[in-house]
């Protein structure tokens, strides 16, 4: 149905499979948000809205005596500014005569086919097979010329919506833009729903908090210059008794990777105002007489089927229309095994060899040479900007090395922290001015490090030249790209005083020119993404990275938290996950059953592993490229909680057309003489009959899924099971 204008209304509704989300032109022609949820066909939603005299509330002048009728009380689609509407904002701008008002009325709206698009930012695609149409509404403040442009794409079949805004100065004056959200939705009532986020920290990414909604201002953010360890651009509305299988969902993901600010708004009637989008703080954009400024996109999903449905929305969009790598898809991910916890920065072309070869009787298919090959870099003081390969260290030379491990059946992969400058670097002694520094103050340092100005277009083009020059130099097959602190001493050289509040914006503009340069031109590279871990994951990365690094906490127990968190929205398939030597006591198979819950790859020294142990993981390897296809191509449901006590975590994948599943199980408790526990799986046809890892009995999808799995209880501690659940010819009839 995509997208429907009923012009007697004045009502515009945009339809999904099984959503719909409708605005209306309004009383003095304000854009009203009526309606998000499930399909509601051609109904006009505005008799929902009952006008009250309010105490205090603000009347537009235009309405003349009338009281009933206050912003204040309205559900908008964007809000305006200083016209009486008292809750959090869309827009805060600053007019050239000093006032801040925005006062936005509809002036236009079309409807186009296909998905529009922003020049400067990445966002999702349309594939030739998406029926997707786009809106676009302009709001016009007829006082100052200030346009705003709500752009909206209805991926149908996928039940998504994503949302941007654009800035246009159509007046003569420059105008400065001090808070611009790329969404807004007003719920009519929202006292029942309660907000989950990601929030976490370096080494704990994306643990899960869900909170009721009181009569606050709720907010998620990060201002450390990327999305963050620390928050994650992503927020669920839910309503309070939503559960992994039932209840509404909403779900916002923002399509950005610096300064993001989400804020939920209960408000004095108890409707809840949702808006997200560039953080404000620091943020002073100038947008000249006929200039435009875009927001960055945020990707929406709705379903009544609780958490799971939610996320399950979320992994199908982000693995056909968020990245088109081919590694998507088209080509398997290679098993990769990663120097960094195996050598960290002590090793030359000899000891990788060697680490190659070890890893080859492991299954391995890639080498990745992490941190330490380039410049003078022993430790983490020096180096960084200096992209020259060390031919102390790699005294073969990187084309000759990379040829000695493809010698061995194997590829080869490099780590790169394009951002980031020592003190202790030739570039830095080249180029101090290309440092974010701010003049006669003391930078601050994070890992001994500073940033690079990226926002510079000199560094960008050094940059794209310096990394690409390395990646053709050899034949390289991956690319970890990495950055290791969060930004401060916000000061670029290129702009004037007045306009240093655009440099954290500026900075992630010129970082996606420079992705642009060197992932674009690369199509034939894995490129995987990784801030200290898991500290920039958001979707815009995604659209670069077909992977990234979930966290550099290796331990299992903890991962199967950091994996839980993560896949409320990101899939699997995205999930950077590696056998390592942290958590001594836990048995491999276990460590690997629990990287099968995401890319799988190892981070150890392999030469250090006996006989008996590299086999061990030759077995694992082999199993996950077995199972590859169902890790990523199926239905992920998170069987248990890891936040909540209990004595097992469990996790399950489920083919499409559910012949197939892997379902795993770790052990993390062992109670004595406990209980027999069993899991119970999901997404399974209940009606026909599977085997479980190939052996000969059968059992129904209807008794795994209501009656479990029994786990069996005398086992080691963290003992990890793994079911490969398949359907076999016979069916339920007879039975
Ligand atoms: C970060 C990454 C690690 C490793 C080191 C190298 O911490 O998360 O995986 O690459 O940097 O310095």
């Amino acid at each position: 149905m995509g997208i429907i204008v009923n012009e007697k209304c004045r009502t515009i509704t945009l339809h999904t499979k099984n959503t719909s989300y409708q605005m209306k032109i309004g009383n003095l022609d304000y854009l009203f948000h009526l309606y998000y949820g499930p399909t509601i066909y051609d109904a006009d939603m505005s008799y929902q809205i009952k006008q009250y005299d309010r105490g205090f509330s603000g009347n537009p002048y235009e309405s003349r005596n009338a009281r009933t009728f206050s912003l204040d009380a309205q559900p908008q689609e964007f809000t305006t500014q200083q016209q009486g509407d008292f809750r959090t904002t869309s827009i805060e701008v600053i007019n050239s005569d000093g006032s801040y008002s925005f006062n936005g009325k509809a002036v236009d709206y079309r409807v186009t086919k296909g998905k529009y698009r922003l020049d400067t930012m990445p966002t999702v695609f349309a594939s030739k097979e998406d029926h997707v149409e786009s809106l676009e509404v302009t709001l016009a403040d007829a006082v100052s010329g200030v346009q705003v442009i709500l752009m909206y794409a209805v991926f149908e079949e996928a039940d998504i919506i994503t949302r941007a805004v654009k800035v246009k100065n159509a007046g003569e004056e420059r105008i400065h833009l001090n808070k611009l959200m790329s969404v807004c939705v007003d719920f009519l009532n929202g006292s029942g729903m309660d907000l989950i986020s990601l929030p976490g920290r370096y080494g704990q990414e994306r643990q899960v908090e869900r909170q009721p909604m009181t009569h606050h201002i709720h907010t998620i953010g990060s201002v450390r210059g990327s999305s963050s360890h620390q928050q994650n651009p992503f927020a669920i509305l839910c309503d309070r008794e939503a559960t992994e299988d039932y209840g509404k969902c909403y779900g916002f993901s923002l399509m950005y990777s610096g300064n993001f600010l989400a804020e939920a708004e209960l408000d004095q009637y108890d409707q809840l105002r949702f808006v997200m989008g560039i953080n404000p703080k620091q943020f002073v954009y100038e947008v000249g007489p006929g200039e435009v400024f875009e927001g960055p996109e945020v990707v929406m999903a709705f379903t009544t089927k609780g958490l799971t449905g939610l996320s399950h929305l979320y992994h199908d969009f982000y693995r056909s229309n968020l990245c088109q790598s081919k590694f998507v898809r088209e080509v398997q991910r290679p098993v990769l095994i990663n120097s960094w916890e195996a050598a960290f920065m002590d090793f030359d072309d000899v000891k990788l060899v060697n680490i190659a070869k070890a890893a080859r009787n492991m299954g391995v298919d890639l080498l990745v040479m992490d941190d330490g090959w380039f410049g003078k870099r022993d430790d983490d003081n020096s180096s960084l900007g200096d992209w020259f390969v060390n031919e102390d260290k790699i005294k073969c030379g990187l084309h000759n090395l990379v040829e000695q491990i493809n010698d061995l059946g194997m590829k080869f992969g490099i780590w790169f922290e394009p951002e980031m400058v020592s003190e202790d670097s030739r570039l830095y002694r080249t180029h101090p001015e290309w440092t974010m520094q701010i003049p006669g103050r003391h930078a601050v340092r994070s890992r001994n490090q500073m940033a690079l100005d990226m926002s510079r277009r000199e560094v960008q083009d050094y940059l794209i030249e310096r990394v690409n020059a390395i990646l053709d130099d050899a034949n390289i097959y991956y690319m970890k790209w990495d950055i290791n602190r969060s930004l401060a001493d916000i000061w670029s050289n290129a702009q004037p005083a007045d306009r240093q509040g655009e440099v954290y914006h500026r900075y992630v503009l010129g970082l996606y020119r420079v992705m642009d340069g060197i992932i674009k031109t690369h199509p034939d590279i894995l490129f995987e993404g990784c801030s200290g871990g898991g500290g920039r994951y958001d979707p815009a990365m995604l659209s670069y990275y077909p992977q990234y690094w979930v966290s550099d906490n290796n331990h299992p127990i903890d991962r199967l938290k950091l994996h839980y968190g993560t896949s409320f929205v990101y899939p699997v398939s995205t999930m950077g996950a590696h056998i390592s030597d942290s958590g001594r006591f836990i048995p491999l198979r276990t460590k690997a059953v629990v990287a099968m819950g995401g890319t799988f790859g190892y981070e150890l020294d392999a030469t250090h592993l006996s006989e008996e142990e590299q086999a061990i993981c030759r077995e694992q390897s082999d199993l996950f490229r077995k199972y590859y296809h169902i890790i990523f191509e199926g239905d992920y449901y998170r069987l248990s909680n890891p936040f909540t006590v209990g004595n097992m975590t469990a996790w399950q994948h489920v083919l499409k057309d559910k012949s197939e599943s892997l379902l795993s199980v770790v052990v993390t408790n062992l109670t004595c003489n406990g209980p027999q526990e069993y899991v119970k799986a999901k997404g399974l046809d209940p009606m026909a009959m599977y085997t479980i890892n190939d052996e000969e009995e059968l059992y129904s999808g209807s008794a795994l899924m209501n009656a479990g799995i029994p786990i069996e209880r005398e086992v080691p501690e963290y003992t990890a099971f793994q079911f490969h659940i398949k359907k076999s010819e016979q069916n339920t009839e007879g039975v």
